[in-house]
């Protein structure tokens, strides 16, 4: 088996889980094997994107340390690389179950860390931290939840549950952060959030492609319709993120407007961004 990286430091001391994963899982023996393999990958490429998300912490712990951030943010982020590697672990393990048969570690995925060009260095650590932890994990959780929701699979249930129980933290630092701002420096961010919240569900979007021959039973195993993510998605936005920057005293009419239109994302909303901040 491989060297699983979660280590001893991490929240459950090196344990995968908190709970163990249910042995057997009757439903997944009414899969058709094309059904099972679909799940094996998808499950596995989940592995892959968690683990990219580890490396994106490191970086996140070290732009809060930059920014002297609060001790205990700094804490978060540093559990939130731990977690993430057991996330991929755990990912990697359900998608074993699908397969029938041990799954290697996936390649590593490169991280690429947004330019944010025109930003300054401190402000660019601050986008980035908002970036990942206000919009990307915020939008995880909610992804998590429209999963777990039309779950019905023990393993997959199991599975969700512990996942979904991270994510809520590393929203957390996002969000303690922007609050800990002065009024300055968040005004601004505020011309940001629409091309980020932009790149973001673009990113989502193409990672939950529409799928013509989707089926209920992939739904059952942790992996809703395109649609049904899509609209998780998108009201997590409406519902959560844009609130929660309104209670910030943050702008958010570009954002609110673009949502308006159905959030597009096929091309950049340029007319609603405000300069500089967009270049491309
Ligand atoms: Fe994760
Ligand atoms: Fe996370």
């Amino acid at each position: 088996m491989t060297e699983p990286e979660y280590s001893a430091r991490g929240r459950w001391k090196g344990r995968l889980t908190r709970r163990a994963l249910p042995r057997e899982d009757a439903l997944m023996n009414s899969l058709t094997a094309d059904e099972r393999s679909r799940l094996a990958a998808i499950w596995q490429h989940r592995a892959a994107m968690e683990r990219r998300v580890a490396d994106s912490f490191e970086q996140i712990e070290a732009a809060l340390l930059r920014r002297h951030a609060g001790a205990s943010l700094v804490a978060l982020a540093h559990r939130a690389i731990d977690d993430e590697y057991r996330h991929a672990e755990l990912s990697r393990l359900v998608a074993s179950r699908f397969a029938g048969y041990e799954l290697p570690t996936p390649p590593r995925l490169t991280l690429e860390v947004p330019e944010h060009r025109g930003a300054t260095p401190e402000l660019r650590d601050s986008l980035f931290i908002v970036g990942q932890c206000v919009l990307n994990e915020t939008t995880a959780g909610a992804f998590l939840e429209v999963c777990l929701s039309q779950a019905r699979g023990p393993l997959a249930v199991a599975a969700l549950r512990e996942l979904l129980s991270d994510e809520i933290d590393h929203g957390r630092i996002g969000w303690a952060y922007l609050a800990s701002l002065d009024e300055r420096t968040r005004a601004g961010l505020s011309t940001w959030l629409l091309p980020m919240a932009f790149l973001n569900l673009r990113e989502w979007r193409r990672e939950s492609p529409d799928d013509p021959d989707h089926s209920p039973a992939l739904a059952w195993h942790g992996a809703p319709a395109a649609s049904v993510i899509h609209g998780a998605l998108v009201n997590a936005l409406e519902s959560l993120i844009v609130p929660g920057l309104v209670e910030l005293g943050m702008a958010t009419t570009a954002l609110e407007n673009w949502l308006l239109e159905g959030a597009p994302t096929d091309r950049a909303p340029t007319e609603l961004m405000t300069e500089p901040v967009w270049r491309g």
